[in-house]
């Protein structure tokens, strides 16, 4: 019996038992997220012994690599990017079962060498294995990785088991509705889609999780949710790190594509959907497609729902740091946005008349991803007047996701003193005083639900459909008037003028996280 089935365990958001004997298969061995994310969640599936007795590792690539050294590369990425440190015995049972494969992306013969590769895995070990095939590549080759998965037989032997083979699709998935259309057909035609398992590494975060477990299983939220009683909702998704040496993949891409039409629209689908009629992976994904599709489509163009900008040049921690004009692989008149900012509007009972906004950049003031409940203020009539004594806020439920995880509530209370006097004050919950703070990386929680065969942290086609559906619009708009429009800010700031504008339009102001 594998390890994990005497620990029954929650995954996704439902209960499940242990993962099957499985390999997984990596494309883009060699690469940044292989050795930063991947290796190391591996590892630590071990670690908690959460990985199947019969597990197998195998890194695909382009160069080649002798099975030693692979396995030597991978130690190296655990103990440079692992949470935990490499423990000998956790380590060694996942090493005794790592291979690598040479091969290009686009070489049916390569993928014929891969299928006798773990066809001989499977021989010497007596049993099938489940292939869970991870394409963690540049994004112009996970069509042909796909077609190629078919036509080797890899994918396509188990169309009729379907628990046997599944494919992980890393982002970005696609760069607008077309692309994104085109590689759910080529998808669609290897693998059904309780098969594809399209990552968004954000629903792997434990507060992205606890944000259904916090609206669903505490009674006094759900009344409250809807625009009779929330005024707005603020979702900020704020990097401190500018763009590195990613300025080739950056240049292509911007904060509409990198950060808000996916990992943003995530966390919005999760505060404004409908309660789910079970914690099945169908029932919560209907429900976030179905706000998805709410969302008005935006008002483009100046004084419409988008700003977008630059960073100049500015201070971060103390240290003065370039614009992003300035940086290794950016065109000086490049046109691509390292911040974003949109208001939205769900046309739905729930939430007609209340502004969902949304902002994200590089090089911002901080590093915080939060989600801000505004509610409406109570009527004004006792402790109103002077506002030197009665000081006042709106209630606010924020969600901080990272980095200082955890739940707040701004509550107004009364100065205690023999005059009335009142003053907003921060009830608060932290995750770490609470739980510790050495909690599972996303990547761990999502790898191992793939091996289980759950989908509920993953995007479903028809979801990263509908989010393009709202962007591509935007996107062709900003490529079809160049860098007319775009703003800047400075680095270490909290970002442009024009977002502000975008919420003073409204009567509304961003809050400081
Ligand atoms: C990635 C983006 O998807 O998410 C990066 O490509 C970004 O640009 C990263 O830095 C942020 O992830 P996290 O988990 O650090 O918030």
């Amino acid at each position: 019996m594998p390890d994990t089935q005497r620990h029954p365990f929650l995954h996704g958001l439902s209960l499940h038992r242990g993962a099957p004997p499985t390999v997984i298969v990596i494309f883009g061995a060699s690469g940044d997220l292989t050795a930063r994310k991947l290796i190391p969640a591996v590892y630590n599936l071990s670690h908690d012994n959460l990985l199947p007795a019969d597990f197998f590792l195998v890194g695909y690539g382009r160069t080649a690599i002798p099975d030693e050294e692979f396995r030597s590369l991978a130690a190296a990425a655990v103990r440079e990017f692992s949470r935990r440190e490499l423990r000998e015995d956790a380590w060694s049972r996942v090493a005794a079962h790592t291979s690598y494969v040479a091969g290009a992306y686009d070489d049916p013969k390569a993928f014929d060498r891969l299928a006798e590769h773990l066809d001989a895995l499977e021989r010497k070990l007596g049993r099938e294995l489940q292939r869970l095939f991870y394409i963690s590549t540049p994004p112009s080759v996970f069509a042909p990785i796909v077609r190629h998965l078919g036509t080797s037989g890899l994918a396509g032997r188990h169309r009729d088991q379907p628990h046997h083979a599944r494919v992980i699709v890393e982002k970005p998935f696609g760069k607008d509705l077309g692309s994104a259309r085109a590689l759910n057909t080529a998808i669609g035609a290897v693998f059904a889609e309780h098969q594809v398992y399209r990552i968004d590494h954000y629903l792997g975060k434990e507060t992205v999780q606890d944000l259904l477990v916090q609206r669903f299983a505490n009674a006094i939220f759900e009344p409250l949710w809807n625009r009779n009683f929330i005024d707005s909702v603020q979702i900020t998704v704020a990097e401190e790190v500018g763009v590195g040496s990613r300025g080739g993949y950056y240049e292509q891409s911007g904060a509409l594509r990198d950060m808000i039409q996916n990992h943003t629209m995530q966390l919005l689908a999760l505060t404004a959907m409908e309660p789910p009629g079970s914690l099945e992976a169908e029932a919560i994904r209907d429900e976030k497609v179905k706000v998805l599709n709410a969302i008005q489509p935006l008002t483009i163009g100046p004084a419409g729902d988008v700003a977008r900008a630059q960073y100049s040049a500015g201070m971060l921690g103390g240290k003065a740091v370039p614009g992003y004009l300035e940086e290794e692989g950016i065109a000086p008149d490049s046109n691509t946005e390292t911040f974003a900012a949109l208001r939205l509007s769900i046309n739905n009972w729930r939430w007609q008349g209340v502004p969902f906004y949304l902002r994200s950049g590089k090089r911002m003031a901080r590093r915080v991803t939060e989600i801000a409940v505004n509610f409406r203020r109570p009527p004004g009539t006792l402790f109103a007047g002077e506002t030197s004594r009665f000081d006042l806020a709106a209630n606010t439920l924020s969600f901080q996701i990272q980095p200082d995880e955890g739940l707040h509530l701004i509550l107004n209370t009364k100065v205690p003193g023999l005059e009335t006097r009142t003053q907003p004050v921060k009830m608060n919950f932290r995750y770490a005083t609470t739980f510790g703070s050495n909690t599972a990386e996303a990547y761990e929680r999502l790898v191992l639900d793939a091996m289980i065969g759950d989908g509920t942290l993953f995007i479903r086609g028809d979801e990263a459909e509908a989010s393009w559906k709202l962007y591509t619009p935007v996107l062709d708009y900003w490529n079809s008037v160049g860098r007319s429009g775009m703003d800047t800010y400075a680095a270490g700031s909290w970002g442009p003028a024009s977002a502000e504008a975008l919420l003073a339009a409204r009567g509304h102001g961003w809050r400081q996280p």
